[in-house]
Parts: structure tokens; C-alpha cells; sequence
């Protein structure tokens, strides 16, 4: 089933940025807040999050160099098992799901920097994932060397990080920085040159301060948001998020 009901009742947050931007770090930091805050939860990444996806990722990551095309089929294989099998029924059930990378990251990686066309890697992306979009996407963004320098040595060195040159790291950073630009209310740009405490910090305060707002609006019985003329929207918006108290 997808997002087209328009009784959704749960929050999507995907978190993105270039290599070693702290992301994942983050993804469990704002998690544990917001379980703390009462709020129901549900931590994913991409590409993995499921065992096929998790299988993929193997392939993307650590296998053989895939062409960009066949790159990009296999990002969003994943995103579309991921999507059915773990996103939406948490979002039905009315989490808040944290998920680590998603569109936008095939968007800047495939397109900005591997030069594939954007509208059909968003006409793919739809495809996958059936019209899925974040409500709110935070993008960590970090300067490429700086980045790269944090992941090289560690454990966990991806195809990406050890064959992509600095060019293609740079015009990924900058192709989330055009997509940013291009939808400000969806995302919110942090500097992740800040301590670790400084970035969830903002996130947090902007997340919850989201979640408040869209809670405010009100709904019909259906969850969809009325209008002050007293008629129901068309548009799929969500119901209040369930808290655990
Ligand atoms: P990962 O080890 O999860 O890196 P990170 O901690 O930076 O997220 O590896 C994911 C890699 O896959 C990363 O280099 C970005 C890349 N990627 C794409 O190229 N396209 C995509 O659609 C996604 C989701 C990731």
C-alpha cells in the first residue's frame, strides 16, 4: 500500500550529506531523544534496512563496480523493498522514521555526480518507492576533504570512498546543496564542521518544532487537515503523532 490514503499518521525524517558527514551518528543520537520525549521510533538506512537490501548493499558497496545505470536500478531495488517492507508500516503505525540516506542521495551520487539524468532518476525513484517523500530532510553538510578524511581508515571503506576522485565527491556535495536550495521547506541545511552535541541539537529543535506544527493542524475524521472554510483537503497530510506516555 502506498502513501496515497491520506490517513498516514506518522513522521518521515531522512537524513543526508556527503561521506563521513556524521549521519549516522545522528540517526541514533535523535532517536534515543525522541523515544525518551515518548515519541514511538523507528532507526533504517540505505541501501539496506532489509535482508534483500542489506544483500544489495553488499553488491553496491563491495562488489564489482556497477555502470551508473545499473548503479542506480540497484539503489532504488533496495529503496523499494525498504519502502514496503519496513517504512510505511512504521509510518502506519505512527513512528517517526529516521532513515539514513534516501532519494535525494541517488539524486546527488547517480545524477550530480555520476551524471545521470534527474528527472529519470526521480521518475525511478517514484517508481520504487511509490510516491514516498520525507517530510522533512536534514542535509549535514560538510566540506568534501574534510568529509573523506573522517571515513579513510575506518572500518567500514565503501567502493565510494576509495575509488571516487575528490571531483566526484564535490559535485555530490553540491548537488544536495542545489537540492536544498530547491525545496527549503522540506529541507533544513546544518554545518557538520559542529560538534556532534551541536548538530543534534539543532536537528532536534527543528524536528520537534515540525512535528509540533503539523500536529496543530486540524483534521477531519479521516486525518485529512480542514480548512477554515470547514472542507477536507485533497491533500494526503497526516494525523497527530502518537505519543507513548
Ligand atoms: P555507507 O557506508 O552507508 O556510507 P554513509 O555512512 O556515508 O551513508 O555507504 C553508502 C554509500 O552509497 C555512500 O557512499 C553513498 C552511496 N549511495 C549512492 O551512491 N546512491 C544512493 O542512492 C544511496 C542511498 C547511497
Amino acid at each position: 500500500m502506498h502513501l496515497d490514503g491520506g490517513k498516514r499518521r506518522g513522521f518521515f525524517l531522512t537524513l543526508e550529506g556527503p561521506e563521513g558527514s556524521g549521519k549516522s551518528t545522528q540517526a541514533q543520537r535523535l532517536a534515543a531523544r525522541l523515544v525518551a520525549a515518548g515519541y514511538p521510533c523507528a532507526v533504517t538506512r540505505e541501501p539496506g534496512g532489509t535482508r534483500l537490501g542489506e544483500e544489495i548493499r553488499q553488491i553496491l558497496l563491495h562488489g564489482t563496480s556497477p555502470i551508473p545505470a545499473a548503479d542506480a536500478l540497484l539503489f532504488n531495488a533496495a529503496r523499494a523493498q525498504l519502502a514496503a517492507e519496513v517504512i510505511e508500516p512504521a509510518l502506519d503505525r505512527g513512528e517517526i522514521v529516521i532513515c539514513d540516506r534516501f532519494t535525494d542521495s541517488t539524486l546527488a551520487y547517480q545524477g550530480y555526480g555520476a551524471g545521470q539524468a534527474l528527472d529519470s532518476l526521480r521518475e525511478l525513484a517514484r517508481f520504487a518507492a511509490g510516491g514516498l517523500t520525507p517530510d522533512m530532510t536534514v542535509l549535514i553538510d560538510l566540506p568534501v576533504e574534510e568529509g573523506l578524511s573522517r571515513k579513510f581508515g575506518g572500518p567500514d571503506i565503501t567502493r565510494f570512498e576509495s575509488h571516487e576522485d575528490v571531483a566526484f565527491h564535490r559535485r555530490v556535495r553540491a548537488g544536495f546543496l542545489a537540492l536544498a536550495a530547491a525545496e527549503p521547506d522540506r529541507f533544513l541545511v546544518v554545518d557538520g564542521r559542529q560538534p556532534p552535541d551541536s548538530v543534534e541539537a539543532e536537528i532536534a529543535e527543528a524536528l520537534l518544532s515540525r512535528i509540533a506544527q503539523r500536529d496543530k493542524v486540524p483534521r477531519d475524521n479521516a486525518g485529512r487537515s480542514v480548512h477554515e472554510s470547514g472542507t477536507a483537503s485533497s491533500e494526503p497530510e497526516r494525523a497527530p503523532l502518537r505519543m507513548n506516555k
